[in-house]
């Protein structure tokens, strides 16, 4: 599977992805690197990798969705059938989101449904949880909501401060994107009543 990987930034989770998809045996091939953001840390690690990247700059657009069609052309001529966000900091159209529809994730910091949204991290010490962590899921309309293919939780230990909790999630982040990639490009995961069946064998 041709995976286009879109991101705004230092693209660690980027780099997790870059190399699992090193490794012979996975089933995804990170195909484009795309970010909305020129100079970013994330496409430097795409061409250490030898991966194509591209710049598409959303203030060069009218709009959103006239942003996403340059977007969708640019993964569509790489050949891309899946599409990974990691660290991309647009909200999506529905336009979008109905036409990557199912072949569209996601990596969020939180546990959702809590905490979607910005400053999880902060959010998560304000409220007191024990448990915080992290979700990779299929996009959806609404912001951080969709069918939710894998998460990873850590604990929120005394003392913690908002870098230190986004650390400990980061580094479940680097673990947990690979693993649920792996399910969704392999084609074991499918998607029942807006909920994720993860098919035997799977993790
Ligand atoms: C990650 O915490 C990701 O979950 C969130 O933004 C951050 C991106 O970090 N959406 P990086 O660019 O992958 O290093």
């Amino acid at each position: 599977t041709r995976v286009g990987v879109m991101i705004s930034g230092r693209g660690s989770n980027l780099q997790a992805l870059l190399d699992a998809a090193a490794r012979p045996d996975y089933p995804a091939e990170i195909a484009l690197v795309l970010s909305n953001v020129a100079g970013v840390q994330g496409l430097a690690r795409a061409k250490a990798a030898g991966v194509p990247t591209a710049v598409v700059p959303h203030r060069d657009f009218a709009d959103r969705e006239s942003f996403e069609r340059e977007v969708t052309a640019r993964l569509e001529a790489a050949g891309c059938t899946l599409v990974a966000q990691a660290g991309f900091m647009r909200v999506v159209t529905p336009w979008f989101v109905a036409h990557w529809r199912d072949r569209l994730i996601n990596i969020h910091p939180s546990l959702l449904p809590a905490f979607p949204g910005l400053h999880t991290h902060e959010r998560a010490l304000q409220a007191g949880v024990r448990l915080h962590g992290c979700t990779v899921h299929f996009v959806r309309d609404e912001v951080d909501q969709g069918p939710i293919i894998g998460q990873a939780a850590v604990p929120v230990l005394p003392g913690d401060h908002p870098d230190d909790l986004s650390a400990r999630v980061l580094t479940a982040e680097h673990l947990l994107y690979p693993r649920c990639l792996t399910l969704v490009a392999a084609g074991r995961t499918r998607i029942e009543a807006e909920r994720v069946i993860h098919d035997a064998g799977a993790a």
